[in-house]
């Protein structure tokens, strides 16, 4: 009959076969040791490992999760073995009309739950909107601006049927400004990043959808995600890179802003592609079991990235939930899990309560965010894989013609969010006397490079964005959306123009030079658009294979400036990047009158920086990054070249917690502009700072133990119940969960069936386990977010129109290992001219802990702290000393 349950890879899914899938423990060592955390070819050591945890904590509805986990238990009871394993596995890739959907249940009249990309909008999608991208509106500050947008993108998805949007990210943070797809995410600090995810989950999920915090965890580079795609390449690697880290910068840097998702409620989480200590992402029970759900606290589901599952009852006993597209490889046909999972649990390699547990996880996040209320779920009514009205519901498999786009307009008034969150995202670096605002009336404007027009192909006229032509508005992979339009910079400028009959030329071809020239020396302002592209790395544009090879400008962009510059003295540049570009020469140069940047900002770009350049808006976004003088000023960089033979390449973390500004700061080295910094039209000052401690509960490890795990329902687990149905006639490539065959070792397709391997300790105890002492509710301990200690301070306009503050506290814990300091608050304040408003800043406990390994817990060391207060991080004129804290 069916081969699909034949995998070759599947050898480890229904039965325990292979020991090397099933413990991490148990995985192979290779050439690095602890001790030697750099990253040249070394050998003969030992490589970093990650520790087990087992059993897979059950979902226990703490937080404000109980009612959604009441429902979903009355929901998963009524369910066979074969409804539950349908909902935890996709049908495969290109076989429904998300990029991901996982089975039905017809019997419940319950429909295949549909995942969409992307973080910034709908992915293969029309009538849809083109939003700013994360790493952009985290330049707002602004917590309005983020779960607005979240809101916004949220009700879009759901009014194209999508019940699950592939976002927000922040994972990558940002470790390498080089890394492809830092742009997706928000900041490489934990702190800002953390209130934009939350704020963004919020939104997102208030408008009925479940969000999916991704990518969990240390996916910080595109090169050596993935064996197969690095072959593709030119590489030699068999297994994915493995991010190697300590445990406290885990905890400090890259788990911090999960923390915040899990505590604002993000339904689902994505487990990466890359290994984290030679474990991988979606089978490293120590990340999922031990810290994102024993810790964390997490109540959702954690869903595989696509293809990014290796193994079967590995994973299913590590912590995973949900598999997606479904497939072993892209429409393979077969699967890890499906049929395959149904068999662990009839075999018994998989306790019957954790598959309970995992659907009770899917669905608890479907009722979370309200999934069930009348006339939110609906038919999906559009298919990813064709634009076409008509086509295949299954494209793969080409079957099932008939109406697959429906065309439904789900934009509603979003174009005039998205422009008024670009120019909120817009910073303004450089400002000499005046030179912006523009009046709109100077003689002669001249506009250059190919960033400032269209994309002659159109706005989507490159697959996945795979391209960099035209005015830069998102970066590229599967964290985009199609444009519904673009408006370009030039045709924003020439509206402007225009409207006053004044006079406007342009030279976009970035390499014409010598018609650059001959245009800007005639020009009273010439300005000059610039970019920088990355992406994921299943695209290479130019040669960068989604992270980018330099931080220079593309498509001509320094030597563009340099010669326009050369011969007009009120130049302005603007820039689109998806992060840090460099801008040293340019800071330095006085023909260069004004400087800003405005990120990756969607649909309304062109809009949005005519707002700015013209005054209409006052600049208020500021830096979530550091712009350097040198890629080697950064505290990490890209891996580019394997450094363990074909084996997975050893990527050292060993910077530690010293990333972006804190790298710069740590070595005292000067940024052109720092992390924080940005312009108004108007000025600011600061005074008065205060610290008040609050006399709070003392800290108190979560203790005692847990209920044991629970199975819902009586469903059978005989094998002859779960045969394919006699008269059924499956789609070809579609994963099912039904068995084929009722001798299990023949239906298993696995020649050691039952012979080899062992569970990991514990893994299959359902009985009370000791709770982990740093957790106890979604986001941890809750006693970490007690307010600590308020701080305020006074912001005064001192020019003379309104404009915005973004007012910033930072933090020095004191000890050696520390950062001089870190971010621990903020506030965009709008402020009218002449007026003082208070900032005000409420530190939570863990704002001032550091993470101790011994006892795996957080703490307040004894080191003296200091918190600060200003306009940037290396502009903060008021500063305090913290009180020790009396608890109550
Ligand atoms: C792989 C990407 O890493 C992930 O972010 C995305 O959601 C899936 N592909 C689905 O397109």
């Amino acid at each position: 009959m069916r081969t699909q349950l034949l995998a070759a890879g599947a050898a480890a899914v229904a039965c325990v076969a292979n020991g090397a899938s099933i413990s991490e423990a148990s995985q192979p060592r290779h050439l690095f040791s602890r001790q030697s955390l750099s990253n040249a070819t070394t050998s003969n050591t030992t490589l970093p490992t990650s520790p087990p945890f087992y059993p897979s904590p059950w979902m226990d509805g703490s937080g404000d999760w109980g009612d959604a986990y009441e429902k979903a238990k009355a929901f998963v009871s009524q369910l066979t073995l074969v409804e539950k394993v349908n909902l935890t596995t996709g049908v495969g890739w290109e076989s429904e009309a998300c990029v991901g959907n996982t089975g039905s249940i017809p019997r419940l009249g319950f429909q295949s739950l549909c995942m969409q990309d992307s973080p910034l909008g709908i992915r293969f999608s029309d009538y849809n909107s083109a939003f700013p991208a994360g790493g952009t509106v985290a330049a707002s500050w602004d917590r309005q601006v983020w779960y607005d947008r979240g809101y916004a993108m949220g009700a879009e998805h759901n009014g194209k049927g999508v019940d699950v949007q592939l976002g927000p990210v922040v994972g990558p943070l940002g470790r390498a400004p080089a890394g492809g797809r830092g742009w997706e995410g928000f900041s490489p600090d934990p702190f800002l990043s953390g209130q934009a995810v939350a704020q963004t989950v919020q939104g997102m999920q208030k408008a009925g959808i479940i969000a999916c915090t991704k990518h969990y965890i240390l996916n910080e580079q595109e090169h050596f995600r993935q064996a197969g795609e690095s072959a593709g390449f030119g590489f030699n690697i068999t297994e994915s890179l493995s991010s190697n880290i300590d445990d406290k910068t885990l905890h400090e840097l890259y788990l911090w802003p999960f923390a915040d998702a899990v505590r604002a409620g993000t339904g689902s989480v994505m487990c990466s592609y890359n290994q984290i200590n030679n474990s991988y992402g979606c089978q490293n029970s120590h990340l999922m079991n031990g810290i994102l759900k024993g810790e964390l606290g997490f109540q959702g589901f954690v869903m595989s990235d696509w293809a990014a599952q290796h193994a079967g009852v590995a994973t299913t006993l590590a912590g995973l939930d949900m598999t997606m597209p479904g497939d072993t490889a892209f429409d393979s046909g077969v699967a890890y899990w499906g049929g395959n999972l149904t068999l662990s649990v009839i075999n018994g390699t998989v306790p019957e309560w954790r598959l309970d547990d995992m659907v009770t996880r899917i669905m608890a996040a479907y009722y979370y965010v309200g999934r069930d209320a009348p006339g939110n779920v609906k038919p999906v009514n559009f298919n990813s894989w064709s634009r076409d009205e008509y086509g295949y519901q299954h494209a793969i498999a080409k079957a099932g013609y008939g109406k697959i786009n429906e065309r439904v307009d789900v934009r509603r008034h979003h174009a005039k969010i998205i422009r008024d969150h670009a120019v909120r995202s817009t910073v303004l670096l450089k400002n000499v006397d005046g030179a912006l605002p523009l009046s709109g009336k100077e003689k002669m404007t001249a506009v250059f490079g190919d960033d400032a027009g269209d994309n002659t192909a159109g706005p989507n006229g490159c697959s996945d964005h795979g391209c960099d032509n035209g005015t830069l508005a998102m970066g590229w992979g599967s964290g985009t959306a199609s444009f519904p339009y673009l408006i370009s910079p030039l045709t924003a400028i020439q509206n402007e123009i225009a409207k006053v009959e004044g006079r406007v030329e342009w030279v976009t071809n970035g390499w014409d030079l010598t018609s650059a020239q001959a245009l800007a020396a005639q020009a009273e302002v010439a300005i000059t658009f610039v970019n920088a592209d990355s992406g994921e790395g299943f695209i290479s544009v130019d040669g960068n294979i989604g992270d980018r090879n330099n931080l220079t400008l593309w498509k001509n962009g320094d030597a563009l400036i340099r010669n326009v510059s050369a011969v007009c003295n009120n130049t302005i540049v603007v820039v689109h990047s998806v992060g840090p570009v460099i801008l040293d020469d340019y800071a330095k140069n006085p023909n260069i009158t004004a400087i800003v940047w405005a990120g990756l900002p969607g649909e309304q770009t062109g809009n949005a920086i005519a707002d700015i350049l013209y005054g209409r808006v006052n600049p208020g976004g500021k830096l979530p990054f550091t712009i350097g003088a040198s890629r080697e000023d950064y505290g990490a960089d890209v891996m580019y070249e394997p450094n363990n033979d074909a084996d997975a390449p050893q990527d050292q973390f060993s910077e530690g917690i010293f990333i972006d500004y804190r790298a710069f700061d740590r070595k005292n080295i000067q940024p052109t502009y720092e992390f924080g910094f940005g312009l108004s039209y108007t000025t600011f000052e600061y005074s008065h700072i205060q610290v008040a401690a609050h006399t709070v509960p003392a800290y108190t490890p979560n203790e005692g133990m847990t209920a044991p795990a629970m199975q819902y329902g009586n469903s059978s687990i005989n094998i002859e119940d779960w045969q394919y149905p006699a008269d059924f006639a499956p789609i070809n490539y579609y994963i099912y969960p039904w068995i084929n065959g009722s001798d299990a070792k023949t239906a298993s397709g696995d020649a050691n069936y039952g012979t080899e391997g062992s569970f990991p300790a514990g893994s299959q105890d359902g009985s009370a386990q000791p709770k982990v002492r740093a957790g106890g509710a979604p986001g941890g301990n809750p006693r970490l977010y007690d307010v600590v200690y308020t701080i305020v301070a006074l912001v005064k306009n001192t020019g003379s129109i309104p404009g915005d503050e973004v007012a910033q506290l930072y933090v020095n814990l004191g000890g050696l290992q520390d950062a001089p300091k870190i971010l621990r608050g903020f506030d965009r304040i709008t402020i009218a001219p002449g007026a003082t408003v208070q900032f005000t800043v409420q530190l939570c406990r863990r704002d001032v802990m550091n993470w101790n390994t011994a006892i795996q817990d957080w703490e307040i060391t004894a080191d003296p702290k200091k918190v600060y207060v200003g306009g940037s991080s290396r502009n903060l004129p008021l500063s305090a000393d913290l009180p020790s804290l009396s608890y109550a």
